[in-house]
C-alpha cells in the first residue's frame, strides 16, 4: 500500500513510499481492527515535522509515516471485537499508552509523565497518511454515517474538548463558575473550531485573528454562528477588554507564544486561560510586567492551563457536539474544510498549502484517499 513519510531530522524529506498492507491479525487478543483510509487532515504539526522540527521514526526504523487526523471506514475486525463491524466508520485516537506512566495503565496517556510519549504519525508510531491501518478497538471512536463529510475534524475537535473539559473540572474549585464572555486566540483550524464549540456552549464569544475581516472567510465564519472577529492589527486583546470586557475563559491556539501573557492581564477574576499551541521555536519576549502579572493572578485566583492530545472521552465528546454543530449550524463545518487534495501522491500540493495557506485562504486542508 501506499504511504507518505519523512526522514526525520531531514528538511523536506517527504516522500511517497510502499509498505505491506496490515493485516487484522498484527494486532494482539482478537482486537486488530482493519480500517481503510478515507480521509486524512494536515495540520501545523506535520508541517513542523517535514520542517525537521519535530517528529521522531518507531524504534529501529529510519522513516516516520505522517498523519494524525484521520477517518477511515472498518473494513475486517479480529474474534474479539464486539464493538465494530465491517462498513462502520471511525476515527483512531493518536496517542498510546506505550510508557509506564500510571497515567498510561489507566487510559489517561494524553496526561503522561513520561517524556518520551507515542503518537501516531508524530512520535514513534507510524501515522494515518496511509491506505490501510490496522489498530485495536480500544483506540477506535465510532462515528454516525450522518456525520461522515466532516468527521475528519474529529482529532482537532478532540483537542478543544480537552481543554475545555480541563477548564470545567478546574473550575469545580468555585462552587458556582458561571462563565460568560470568552476569547478565542488564533482563528486557523483550531481556534474556529474552539470558537464553535464555545457557541455551542452557550459563551458570548471573540475570535482574535492577524487578517484584517474585509474577504476573510475565517472572520464570515466567525460571524456566522453569532462570534465577534477582530484583527489584531486593529484591535489588540489588551484593548479589547474595553470594547468586550474581562474574559471569564481564554483559549489560546496561535502558535504565537508573546500573546500569552497579554492573555494574562485580559482574565476577569476567577478566570481561566487555556494554552493549546506547541511552540517549537526559541522565542523570548522582552518587557513582560512579571510583577503586575503575578500580582493579578494571586489577588483575582486565576488560572493557567497547558492541554495538549485527547483520550477517548474527548473524541466522545468531540462526535456529540460535530452532530450539534450540524443541527445548530447546518453546512458550518464543511465551509471549513476549504482544500481537498485526491490521492496521497499529491502531497507536495498538501505540504504547499500548508507553508502558504494564507494566499490560498485555506482553513483546513485534507486529503481523500478513498471515497466515502
Ligand atoms: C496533535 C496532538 C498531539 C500534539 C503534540 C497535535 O498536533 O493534534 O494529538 O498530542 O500535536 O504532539
Amino acid at each position: 500500500m501506499k504511504a507518505v513519510a519523512i526522514t526525520p531530522k531531514e528538511k523536506n524529506s517527504a516522500k511517497l513510499v510502499e509498505m505491506d498492507k496490515p493485516k487484522v491479525s498484527d494486532i494482539k487478543d482478537g482486537r486488530g481492527v482493519l480500517v481503510e483510509v478515507l480521509r486524512v487532515g494536515a495540520c501545523g504539526t506535520d508541517r513542523e515535522i517535514n520542517n525537521a522540527e519535530y517528529g521522531v521514526a518507531p524504534a529501529g526504523e529510519d522513516f516516520l509515516v505522517l498523519g494524525h487526523e484521520n477517518f477511515g471506514r472498518v473494513v475486517e475486525v479480529g474474534e474479539n471485537v464486539w464493538e465494530l463491524e465491517p462498513g462502520d466508520f471511525v476515527v483512531a485516537t493518536v496517542r498510546r499508552p506505550c510508557g509506564t506512566s500510571i497515567y498510561d495503565l489507566i487510559g489517561q496517556q494524553d496526561f503522561t509523565t513520561d517524556n518520551e510519549y507515542y503518537e501516531h504519525g508524530i512520535s514513534r508510531l507510524h501515522g494515518f497518511w496511509a491506505e490501510f491501518y490496522a489498530e485495536s478497538a480500544d483506540f477506535l471512536i465510532k462515528v454516525p454515517p450522518k456525520i461522515a463529510e466532516v468527521a475528519v475534524l474529529l482529532e482537532p475537535i478532540s483537542i478543544i474538548e480537552k481543554g475545555l473539559r480541563q477548564a470545567k473540572d478546574i473550575q469545580k474549585r468555585l462552587d458556582i463558575w458561571k462563565p460568560k464572555n470568552a476569547a478565542v486566540l488564533g482563528t486557523g483550524n483550531v481556534g474556529l473550531l474552539t470558537v464553535l464549540a464555545l457557541r455551542l456552549r452557550g459563551f458570548e464569544v471573540h475570535g482574535f485573528g492577524l487578517q484584517l475581516p474585509d474577504g476573510y472567510l475565517n472572520a464570515e465564519l466567525c460571524n456566522a454562528i453569532g462570534a465577534t472577529y477582530d484583527s489584531t492589527r486593529e484591535l489588540s486583546v489588551t484593548d479589547s477588554v474595553k470594547k468586550y470586557g474581562e474574559y471569564d475563559l481564554i483559549f489560546e491556539a496561535t502558535g504565537y507564544s508573546p500573546i500569552v501573557f497579554e492573555a494574562m492581564q485580559t482574565l476577569n477574576e476567577n478566570g481561566i486561560l487555556i494554552l493549546s499551541s506547541v511552540t517549537g521555536g526559541d522565542r523570548k519576549t522582552d518587557g513582560v510586567p512579571s510583577d503586575l502579572i503575578n500580582q493579578e493572578f494571586v489577588l483575582g485566583n486565576r488560572v493557567m492551563v497547558g492541554t495538549v492530545n485527547a483520550n477517548r472521552e474527548h473524541f466522545e465528546m468531540g462526535v456529540k457536539d460535530i452532530a450539534l454543530a450540524e443541527a445548530m449550524y447546518p453546512g458550518w463545518l464543511s465551509r471549513m474544510m476549504t482544500h481537498k487534495v485526491e490521492g496521497l501522491e499529491n502531497f507536495e500540493k498538501v505540504f504547499d498549502i500548508l507553508e502558504n495557506g494564507g494566499d490560498y485562504g485555506a482553513i483546513k486542508t485534507y486529503f481523500e484517499v478513498a471515497k466515502i
